[in-house]
């Protein structure tokens, strides 16, 4: 009865965002830049977790724009649809089947010392089972789909290990029916810092405020402005350096590099004689370029709403040939008389 599944020959990939996040210009440099890069050698899931986003409250309208941006962004960043499978987590019910499985072996406990939970539960009032239960639904996005690798933000790792824990018990119990995934981090280095306090690194908790973040969907007045309001220092000296005070430049400096591809000689004579507002002024003109082919297929899919619903569907579809199976044979597993 056991079949573990089949060698595959590329990496499966899965990754998820809330659509509630604002995609910022850190998430772009230093994770979906990757992915896009990364989309041929990887078989590719990426899902938009609007499950994952109730689990707070929210508005029901912002959430069904929201869904709809993110898609969107994510093909706009490059995410072919040919090579990417690019769906809604609530357009497959696997995922909600799945978790029910999967809260009925994960011991209380192991979800109590979550330190996102532990935080967000905190900062409220009164804390909805859903937000308890959101690494479980997380395990099952993972797991229905035998990922081999989740590339995350280093807040997320300890819900993988938490996914990796889950499998690994539901392997143990009922045999061999789970790939145990493993976390991909990107190594600091593209850290790309808050333009309002370099000391910070760039995050979606802190996008809403003036002048922390450019997001994808800026305009180029917004981009220039935020980045002409960039904090630097005192000094003049435009030279890349990890000197506590000159973060802010470097910063700066580093983006521009990551959007232009020079290496840091060719960057720093550029620079030479020139004061902050130049470098200011260049930055936002290379970040507002950068953007623009972005900026411009975003425009276009939202204002033109059938290809993306099209390319949803397909995505629906193709998640739901892998995920259908694997939640029949979780079924399966545990006892239930599967039709
Ligand atoms: P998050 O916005 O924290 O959910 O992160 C989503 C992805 O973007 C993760 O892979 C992060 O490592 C990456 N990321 C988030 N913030 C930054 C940043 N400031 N610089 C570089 N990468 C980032
Ligand atoms: N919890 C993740 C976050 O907030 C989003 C997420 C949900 C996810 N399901 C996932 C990430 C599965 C990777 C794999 O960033």
């Amino acid at each position: 009865m056991s079949n573990p599944p089949l060698r595959r020959l590329k990496p499966r990939v899965f990754s998820g965002v809330q659509p509630t996040n604002a995609l910022h210009i850190g998430n772009y440099l230093g994770a979906i830049r990757r992915w896009v890069l990364e989309q041929d050698l990887k078989e590719n899931f990426y899902c938009v977790v609007d499950m994952h986003a109730i689990t707070v409250p929210q508005d029901p309208t912002t959430l069904h724009r929201k869904t709809r941006e993110l898609a969107a962004l994510y093909i706009a960043c490059g995410l072919d649809p040919q090579k990417c499978v690019i769906f809604v987590q609530s357009h497959v019910r696997a995922h909600a089947e799945c978790c029910w499985i999967l809260n009925c072996i994960t011991p209380l406990g192991w979800l109590e010392r979550m330190t996102q939970y532990k935080s967000k539960a905190a900062a409220q009032e009164s804390v909805l089972t859903g937000l308890l239960d959101y690494p479980v639904l997380m395990a099952s996005d993972i797991l229905l789909y035998d990922a081999d690798e989740v590339p995350v933000g280093e807040d997320q790792k300890q819900h993988v290990e938490l996914t990796r824990d889950i499998a690994q018990r539901f392997n143990m119990l009922f045999g061999d029916t789970f790939v145990v995934p493993a976390p991909i981090i990107p190594q600091s280095g593209a850290r790309i810092r808050g333009f309002d306090d370099p000391s910070k690194k760039m995050s979606k908790s802190d996008a809403a405020n003036r002048g922390h973040a450019v997001l994808l969907t800026d305009s180029p007045d917004e981009i220039r402005r935020t980045i002409k309001r960039a904090v630097t220092d005192t000094g003049r000296e435009i030279v890349f350096s990890e000197a506590p005070e000159k973060l802010g430049v470097n910063n700066l400096l580093e983006i521009y590099e990551l959007l232009t591809q020079q290496s840091r000689p060719e960057i720093e004579a550029h620079f030479t004689g020139k004061g902050y507002g130049a470098l200011k002024g260049e930055v936002a003109e290379v970040v507002v370029e950068g953007l623009r082919p972005i900026r411009e297929r975003f425009n276009a899919l939202m204002t033109e709403p059938g290809e993306l619903d099209r390319i949803l569907d397909d995505g629906a579809a193709r998640a739901a040939a892998v995920a259908e199976p694997k939640v029949q044979e979780i079924k399966r597993r545990v006892g239930f008389v599967v039709r």
